[in-house]
Formats: C-alpha cells, structure tokens, sequence
C-alpha cells in the first residue's frame, strides 16, 4: 500500500472535514455500545437505537456547520436543502441490528453527491466524496472522485482475483418484508460456486471491503442510497466495478448494488441472468448421510443430519 495521509493531501476538498465528522460521530457510537442502548423497533423487525438517531442529529449539526449550502439526506429522517447542488447521503449507523445484539461489525458512512441544475429526484448526479468509518477497528475509509481511495491514510485496490470460485464475496438482507426477497437463492447459488458467501450484516462495510480487497465482491437487493453513497465511490476509486444486476449503470435508488473487483463481474452479471430466468438451478441435496455412515432411521444409533459426499 502506498502512503497517503488524508489530512494534509492538499487536493481533497470535502473527505478532510467529512472525516472530522465522522471520526465523532463514531467516537460517540463507541461509547453507546460501550453503555448498551434501549432498543425500539420502527415497525416488523426493523430496529432502531438511540444512538441512530442521536449520531444523526450529531452529523447532521456538524454537517450544518462544516457545509452550510449544502443539502443532507439522512436514514432517521434528515431531509434538509434537497434542491441545493451538494447532498451529503448520511447512515449515522450502519448494522444496527449488530449494534443491538453486541455484535461489532458497523459503521458511520456519508456519501457527499454533486446534482446538476435540473435534476429530478429520480435522477442521480455524480457522487464526489465518500467517508466510511468503523469506530470499533478505528478503520477510516475515504475517496474523492478522480483521487483514489484509501484507509487510514493509504492508498487501496481491489483484489486481483480472477475468478468466482477463487472468491470470497458478501451480501445482506433487508430486516424488513424478508418473505419478499429472492436474496435466499442467489445466497445459495453463489456459495456453492464461489470461495465463501459472507453476511456481516453492514453493507456500507462489505462496500469498504471490496474496495480495500478485502472481498471480491458483493450484491444486495433494495438498499438506500444512504447506504451505498459513500461505499460505491469507494469501490469506483479502488479500482473496481459497480452497476445493476445486469451489469449496467448502477444507480442510487435502483434497489440494485452489485460491485466487484472488475474481474469476476461477468460471472455474477451471469448467474443474476440465469436465476431471474428460472435456469441452471443446484437441485437441493439430500441431506441424510450416504454409504455406511446410516441414516436417519428410527432405531439406528449411528443417524443423524451430517456431513454429505462433497
Ligand atoms: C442494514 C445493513 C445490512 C443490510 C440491510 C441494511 P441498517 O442497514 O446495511 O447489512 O443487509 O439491508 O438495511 O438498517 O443497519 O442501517
Ligand atoms: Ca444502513
Ligand atoms: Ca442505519
């Protein structure tokens, strides 16, 4: 990895403050998780804790401040100045449901989009600024368009991993409406052909990840442009790919993020293909145990769910 310290690179405009925020921000989630936070659910499964709302309020008054002309776009309901031409897409906590449960894999992320005059809201500008910060590992995630991506001050890639089973790749699922996502068979299908499928339940995380290499891709339906602002740019900067499930133009509200190191793309965009078509599904194996290992009959000793021929 090559050296190159965010703070004093005279060419980055907006990630100097925006870590500033984001570092305080994460600072502040330390020390609720630290605590324990009261648990409140905002309708089915989907929780929220204080500190998501607390910390927005937090990045939202700092946002203010740093960046008065600019508007805000927050998960707990920040909506601010949407027709100003900066919009800063803010996750005060990404992983809630970790965060809950003790689990400390999450983060802050705030992804900064630059809207040209004229655009509607279903229309995307061009995202120039990305901070995604890990308060438990002190990770600090930057990019600005055009200026690489780095961690901790240093530069990162993409993996250079050529192939899909050679892959270590991640997704998540929504906490909400679960009955009505089809992720459950792209899991399936994707972990038996590639390396490994991880759920770490923070998406803007897994999109840092990719980007640093640390994964070779990843895929999500229906996530919010608060969740991935900041993270795709990342991926953009290290190097990678980032589109729709079919491979084409990614954009913030298109309920599709698929991003990889470039390199194992075409296989993901493939088998998105085939399942929405219906075709080349694994046929379900059985799971009793094969040979003389026995099986699951009643009397025998020696039955039991195990492993199955590999
Ligand atoms: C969630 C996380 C999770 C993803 C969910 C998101 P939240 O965000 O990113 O990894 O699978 O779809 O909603 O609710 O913890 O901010
Ligand atoms: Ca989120
Ligand atoms: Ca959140």
């Amino acid at each position: 990895m090559t050296e190159r310290t965010a703070g004093n690179n005279p060419n980055l405009t907006w990630t100097p403050k925006g870590s500033e925020i984001a570092r305080e921000a994460g600072a502040r989630l330390r020390e609720f998780f630290a605590e324990g936070v009261e648990t409140e659910y905002k309708g089915d499964v989907d929780l929220v804790t204080v500190a998501d709302r607390t910390v927005e309020k937090l990045i939202r008054m700092r946002l203010v401040e740093a960046f008065p002309e600019h508007g805000i776009y927050g998960e707990e309901g920040t909506r601010e100045r949407l027709d100003r031409e900066f919009r800063w897409y803010v996750d005060p906590l990404d992983g809630t449901t970790n965060f809950a449960h003790g689990f400390p894999q999450f983060c802050v992320s705030m992804g900064l989009e630059k809207r040209g005059a004229g655009l509607t809201e279903e229309q995307d500008g061009t995202l120039v600024a990305a901070v995604i910060y890990d308060p438990m590992r002190d990770e600090l995630f930057e990019a600005e368009r055009g200026k690489g991506a780095t961690v901790n001050g240093k530069a990162i890639a993409v993996s250079k991993t050529a192939t899909l089973a050679e892959a270590l790749v991640a997704t998540g699922f929504p906490s909400r409406k679960r009955h009505q996502n089809p992720n459950i068979h792209f899991y399936h299908e994707i972990t038996l052909r590639s390396h490994g499928v991880r759920r770490a339940g923070s998406a803007a995380l897994d999109l840092a990840y990719v980007a640093a290499g640390r994964l070779d891709g990843f895929w999500e339906f229906n996530l919010n442009s608060w969740d991935t602002a900041a993270g795709v740019l990342l991926v953009e900067e290290a190097g990678g790919r980032v589109s729709n499930f079919a491979g084409g133009p990614f954009r913030l509200n298109s309920e599709e993020t698929l991003v990889s190191n470039g390199l194992i793309h075409g296989e993901l965009v493939e088998i998105f293909e085939d399942l929405f078509a219906g075709r080349d599904l694994t046929p379900l194996p059985s799971p009793r145990r094969t040979g003389n290992q026995g099986t699951r009959e009643p009397g025998n000793k020696k039955a039991g769910f195990g492993k199955t021929d590999e």
